[in-house]
């Protein structure tokens, strides 16, 4: 199956970049300290869909994740929303800064696809 790259240096610290793969948005930010600290210090007891930070990412500073809202499959807008994170326009879902759903329908947290670093460590291979 089709893999895309992307160039790390491409993407500045507290960026969003969007890009396609297999017909979908894949969504992937580059998180400040503060937004790592932040995604990490979350009771897990008040996710609806528990999950660690750790559990979301290979390395913390970078994100990764389906742009898909898994309410109804609508493409969440990134830095908007009570949660630092993204907001679903279509019925109001909030994600935080680990893309976890923490209001409003979706009921699971934003899905992360296969990827990985290449050995330069300079590409992030999704698929
Ligand atoms: Fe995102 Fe309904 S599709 S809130």
């Amino acid at each position: 199956l089709a893999k895309v790259e992307v160039s790390m240096s491409a993407i500045p610290l507290a960026k969003n970049v969007i890009i396609k793969w297999r017909g979908k948005p894949v969504f992937i930010r580059h998180r400040t300290a503060a937004e790592i600290d932040d995604a990490r210090h979350v009771d897990l007891k008040s996710l609806r869909d528990p999950e660690t930070d750790e559990a979301r990412t290979k390395r913390p500073e970078w994100l990764v994740m389906l742009g898909v809202c898994t309410h109804l499959g609508c493409v969440p807008i990134g830095e908007s929303g009570d949660y630092g994170g993204w907001f679903c326009p279509c019925h109001g879902s909030h994600y935080d800064i680990s893309g976890r759903a923490r209001k409003g329908p979706a009921p699971l947290n934003l899905e992360i696809p296969p990827y990985d670093f290449n050995d330069a460590e300079e590409k992030i291979i999704i698929g």
